[in-house]
């Protein structure tokens, strides 16, 4: 009964193929890869479309990211403004090494913002009429044992819609409700003792690869948005505060991370500035009945590898095959294979992200740590073989 006694109002009655809760890029992407071979699907966003087209993350594209986006029609920007890197520096003890990409394995990476590609796939979704329903409440799903499984949600004008599917995707990211409803039987989780500070400033990067630099004070980030806005990271504490970093200490603080003779690093306006925790965290499995989750409703990578936006969008690749497959050709085969066959990349990609945090995260007074750490920089940057190895995780074109 409602509040003043009258019946509560039915939802709106839908019926879908697929209900997709979150338009991050897990969600977006699932959307447009299934709409491509026929099958049709919801997207629900408790956010509003402004507020997920500004939203600031990652922006590092390995090899396989590039090649997808580019065949599934949603290249045309990515190329445009796109900025391809054949390598990395890694900075340790006052030296700067390249780790040269194309010479080791024949790979490259791309720079180009995670919003920029959100903002590409929500204008190509609804060139194509697709439906999805931002600044949505209440989201809610049930009956994922059944083969009608139920998604819930609230729209933005207070209308409460009802839509039965045949398969929900959960790709509402950590603090998504998905996982919930489908709780994992096993979880591996590391939080790391530090964070990330992240700027974006407005002033022309002053290095032609990214530096990975690593300093007793801790670990710093040059990273590229453009050829005019630089994006750079600094290791803080964990339960630092960002009003403990007025932009003069954050320059302070880059300058000796990065120091080298002989080179400058150049400073301009801060645009944006936040603090983010950093932590790997594992689920299995990746599927309850018909409820499949990808991208971060399923894992977090510390930011140190870039695997995060990588991983989502192997998970959904895997996934819309899957359930094209299964809801069009009748086949479900690669739709049983999905959770355990994703995990095995998910593990690879953890292992790489943890192993570059502990290599060039410092923690003071770890002395042994950090002469470990300094050996196995000096062995990554003077063996091939070692170098090899970073080289293939980090372009992506590790197998797994
Ligand atoms: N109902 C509807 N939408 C929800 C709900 C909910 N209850 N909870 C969360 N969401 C939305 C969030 O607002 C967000 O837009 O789900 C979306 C999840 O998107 P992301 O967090 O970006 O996750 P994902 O799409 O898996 O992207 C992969 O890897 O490392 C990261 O930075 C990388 O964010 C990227 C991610
Ligand atoms: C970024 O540009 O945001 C970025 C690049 C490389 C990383 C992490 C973040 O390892």
């Amino acid at each position: 009964m409602g509040l003043f006694g009258g019946a509560r109002p039915k939802p709106v009655a839908h019926r879908t193929q697929v209900g997709i809760v979150g338009a991050g890029p897990s969600g977006l992407l699932l959307s447009h890869l299934l709409a491509r071979s026929g099958i049709e699907s919801v997207v629900v966003e408790n956010r509003s479309r402004e507020y997920c087209e500004q939203r600031q993350r990652a922006g590092l594209l390995e090899q396989a990211t590039v090649s997808l986006l580019r065949e599934c029609g949603l290249g045309s920007r990515m190329d445009a403004e796109g900025l391809e890197h054949g390598g990395i520096y890694l900075q340790y003890a006052g030296e700067r090494h390249h780790i040269d990409f194309r010479d080791l394995v024949g790979a490259t990476v791309t720079i180009y913002a995670q919003t920029e590609i959100v903002k590409d796939l929500i204008a190509a979704r609804l060139a194509d009429n697709a439906w999805i329903e931002f600044s949505v409440s209440d989201t809610e799903v049930s009956d994922i044992d059944s083969d009608r499984p139920v998604l819930r949600y609230r729209d933005s004008a207070g209308v409460l819609h009802e839509v039965v599917c045949d398969v929900i995707a959960g790709c509402d990211g950590f603090h998504g409700i998905t996982a919930v409803a489908a709780p994992p039987e096993r979880v591996w989780e590391r939080r790391y003792p530090y964070s990330w500070l992240g700027i974006l400033a407005d002033v022309t990067p002053s290095t032609d690869e990214l530096i990975y630099a690593h300093h007793p004070e801790g670990f710093a980030l040059h990273s590229v948005r453009t050829p005019q806005v630089s994006r750079l990271y600094l290791q803080v504490d964990a339960d630092d505060d960002i009003a403990n970093w007025p932009d003069d200490r954050i320059w302070a603080a880059l300058q000796r991370r990065f120091a080298l003779d002989g080179w400058t690093l150049q400073e301009g306006p801060i645009r944006e500035k936040s603090i983010t925790p950093m932590r790997s965290y594992v689920r299995a499995p990746m599927r309850r009945g018909r409820l499949f989750l990808a991208g971060d409703a399923a894992h977090i990578v510390p930011p140190t590898g870039a695997k995060g936006l990588n991983l989502a969008v192997r998970d959904v690749a895997r996934l819309a095959t899957a359930l094209v497959a299964w809801l069009r050709d009748g086949d479900s085969r690669l739709a049983d294979e999905y959770a355990d066959a994703s995990l095995r990349r998910v593990w690879r990609a953890t292992h790489f992200s943890w192993w570059m945090t502990q290599m060039l995260h410092t923690t003071p007074g770890d002395d042994f740590g950090m002469a470990l750490q300094l050996a196995q920089l000096r062995y990554t940057t003077t063996s091939r073989a070692a170098a090899t190895s970073l080289a293939e995780n980090y372009t992506g074109v590790v197998a797994a």
